[in-house]
């Protein structure tokens, strides 16, 4: 297969985490006889700084040329000051709704290696954690409009009937190929548009029997995350709450620095990051983990590309990397092998 991917490094870490990840990808490539063409574009604090704007339209162009598109992380306490449409958060909102990617899909994980960096009891984590949220990621509140004057600001949270329901059924179609189990979670005591969230969901279950579906209001849901987290497997949730409830999720892991994330659309262009941030503080000094954006590619090809045994080469490679000890100085603890960006890397390629 010949693949052409977009690179968005990005921020402070963002061209650490990459270049490792292409490494990656190229291995897996070479493995598999498949070939990688890259285009590089920027966007967020880069972009702000070379062209004052932190979306050009040119890197909206070449993702949209592109396969899929893979992005470091944006942002920094160097673009806290500039004017709020031109923060380089903006550039991740730009691209997410122009290229149409409504689907998040936040896989919260918690790697056996890693569990005593779980902060949540023995008993409540038993033999491992594995939740996957599904968030709606081009609506509702970050897309409604807004407006400020010096004495009062609004944000206005819509959902049309069809946006609820496309991101419903890629839930409904997640859960069915993992454990059945669908959790939506809203505010439908409070707010209209959950209502009407609640009722798509109701709806769509009978197309799908064989998924057990429940409802939470959001507030439970995010004290059910710590107190009993095992009670759920696939998620679907609203932009906002969906923001939310996966930083929670992956920080009940103890692997933050490791998950992944894909966001996705109707076509197989997709755009994979890591979920964590572009930690301007530990740039370019070969500390950072480059795992989550390793474990990005695996999702890149198993969702753009339904590549599932190279998706699947790699995720070995992760855990094989895990199980002789190595870490990267986040996840380090005693009787590990503490090693850098760069080493990591090749690792995990060497492991393929
Ligand atoms: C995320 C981030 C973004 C969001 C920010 C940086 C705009 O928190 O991807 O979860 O709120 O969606
Ligand atoms: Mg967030």
């Amino acid at each position: 297969m010949d693949m052409k991917i977009a690179l968005v490094k990005g921020d402070g870490i963002g061209p650490d985490i990459i270049d490792e990840a292409v490494k990656v990808l190229d291995k897996v490539a070479a493995k598999f006889n498949h070939s990688v063409e890259y285009k590089e574009a920027i966007a967020g604090g880069a972009a702000i700084d070379e062209c004052n704007n932190p979306l050009p339209q040119e890197s909206i162009d070449i993702c949209n040329s592109c396969d899929s598109v893979l992005l470091g992380a944006v942002g920094g306490p160097k673009w806290d000051n500039v004017a709020s449409d031109l923060r380089p958060e903006k550039a991740l909102l730009g691209l997410r709704s122009e290229l149409n990617l409504f689907c998040n899909l936040r896989p919260a994980i918690m790697y056996p290696q890693l569990k005593e960096a779980c902060p949540l009891k023995d008993e409540i984590i038993g033999d491992g954690l594995d939740i996957m949220v599904v968030r709606e990621l081009t609506g509702g509140i970050y897309f409604g409009k807004r407006g400020r004057d010096e004495n009062s600001a609004y944000d206005t949270l819509t959902y049309r009937k069809e946006e609820i329901e496309r991101i419903v059924k890629k839930a409904f179609e997640i859960a069915q190929i993992r454990n059945k189990k669908l959790t939506s979670i809203d505010k439908a005591n409070i707010l209209n548009s959950s209502q009407l969230w609640r009722d798509v969901v109701n709806k769509m279950a009978s197309d799908y029997p064989q998924v057990e579906v429940n409802h939470q209001y959001v507030d439970n849901a995010a004290m059910q995350l710590v107190r009993a987290p095992k009670q759920f497997d696939t998620i679907v949730t609203t932009n906002m709450f969906g923001d939310i409830l996966s930083d929670e999720a992956s920080q009940i892991t103890g692997s933050i620095g490791m998950l992944p994330s894909a966001s996705l659309g109707y076509s197989n262009l997709g755009m994979y990051e890591p979920i964590h941030g572009s930690a301007p503080d530990i740039a370019g000094m070969d500390i950072a983990n480059p795992i989550a954006t390793i474990l990005s590619i695996a999702m890149m090809l198993r969702y753009s590309f339904s590549l599932e045994e190279e998706a699947k080469a790699i995720e070995d490679s992760v855990f094989e990397v895990l199980e002789k000890g190595y870490r990267t100085a986040d996840i380090y603890s005693d009787d590990t092998y503490k090693v850098g960006t760069k080493e990591m890397g090749q690792l995990i390629c060497d492991a393929i």
